[in-house]
């Protein structure tokens, strides 16, 4: 059964709940869903298609929603396949259609599927507008939102942002369509900021751009390609948006990522909590080993002060905390004071090479000095632990 987001707008959009790696690496017990909107207005429009392992059931919304008209344009935001994965079938069955994408996406449409379209294509770029009868849209580029050739779409007559991978969040519908149809903050908050620091996370300053292109328009509902639409408490979630792209933490909280082979160093982790929480400050551990990456991820863009401590394993980094690191990096984390504790038997490494990674970040400094423990923290460092306690608190206040 469809659902309307207007009274000509209708959400074509599925949910995938049998898929349990998003991208192949990102776990979804939640699923997702892959959205996709049809405009009925004097011209016939369709927003994006879905992840072909969808296909299906958005082709039977399709051609429910489309009746006996024909297809007029079809708006292409963003070439990754969870979008487009279904695109050249479309293009294939309505061969009427006119594409409209920018110059980017059109080549990655050739790459992707061996096709040229280009005698369909309207290419368009920043500015460009397309009349549809009653709405008009102006389209708006939004490179590396979350790749290059990505834009948006924003309707004049009723406020719709169509905004592509931005305002997406992991979580499938299972009926419902608007944000403030499910608890979103109690419940689906912390799979937005999972997929938003795990996905798009790196490009904070070309979400920053955005944001400020947005902030000039009458945005009454935003339509993402993944996750509900939101017509309602739009400005908290933009908040949210505008927290997580300047990289600034939401919760005055410590967050301890423990790599602990045998459990001595997950040990002095809860130690630290222990002694966190006797100063009023609220904390938690995770043990690297066994929270997934994305996760933790996501934890390191919400909490305001990071702890990372880790055993020497192989003369390096304990690999998942390795792992960890590595994909703070990769994801541009900033803004961030650190602790390390680090664990070695016999040759106590890993806070060197932990700081090496961490001092490489923008505006992330070290708090305190690395406490080393030799196999077990010993009651002789409980001095010392709570010196690195009062610094992670005084950050975290
Ligand atoms: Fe949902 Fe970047 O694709």
């Amino acid at each position: 059964m469809l659902r309307r987001v207007a009274d000509d707008l209708i959400y074509l959009g599925v949910d995938d709940v049998k898929t349990d790696l998003f991208e192949s690496v990102y776990p979804i017990p939640r699923g997702v869903t892959y959205n996709s909107y049809l405009l009925l207005d004097e011209k016939t429009v369709l927003f994006d298609t879905v992840d072909e392992r969808e296909k299906e059931a958005f082709f039977a919304n399709l051609s429910e929603a489309l009746g006996d008209r024909a297809l007029d344009y079809v708006i292409v935001h963003h070439m990754e396949p969870d979008h487009s994965g279904t695109l050249a079938r479309v293009l294939a069955d309505h061969p009427e259609a006119r594409v409209v994408m920018t110059k980017k996406a059109q080549a990655m449409f050739s790459q992707f599927f061996g096709l040229d379209i280009s005698s369909r294509v309207t290419a368009v770029g920043e500015g460009g507008t397309l009349s549809c009868g009653r709405h008009q849209l102006t389209f708006t580029l939004a490179p590396m939102v979350h790749w290059p050739e990505v834009m948006l779409s924003y309707e004049s007559t009723e406020g719709w942002l169509f905004s592509a991978d931005a305002f997406g969040t992991f979580g499938a519908l299972d009926g419902r369509l608007f944000a403030d149809e499910v608890p979103f903050e109690e419940e689906w908050l912390p799979d937005a900021r999972r997929y938003y620091a795990n996905i798009v996370g790196k490009y904070g300053t070309p979400v920053q751009n955005v944001l400020k292109k947005a902030a000039k328009l009458d945005i009454r509902k935003i339509l993402p390609l993944h996750g509900p639409v939101w017509r309602e408490n739009l400005s908290w979630f933009i908040g949210k948006y505008d927290q997580w792209s300047r990289y600034q933490a939401e919760d005055n909280e410590a967050v301890i990522f423990a790599g602990s082979v045998y459990g001595h160093t997950l040990d002095a982790a809860v130690r630290l909590s222990t002694m966190l929480s006797d100063l009023g400050i609220s904390s938690r551990v995770y043990d690297a080993a066994r929270t997934d990456l994305s996760d933790l991820v996501a934890e390191a863009f919400r909490a305001k002060v990071l702890v990372f401590a880790s055993s020497t394993y192989n003369n390096g980094i304990f690999t998942p905390m390795e792992h960890l690191l590595m994909d703070l990096k990769a994801h541009d984390l900033q803004n961030r004071p650190w602790a390390l504790i680090e664990n070695g038997t016999w040759a106590p490494n890993s806070g060197k090479l932990m700081e090496e990674i961490l001092s490489s970040l923008k505006n992330c400094p070290k708090l305190g000095d690395t406490l080393t423990i030799k196999s077990a923290i010993k009651p002789s460092q409980e001095e010392a632990l709570k010196a690195l306690a009062q610094a992670v608190a005084s950050a975290a206040e």
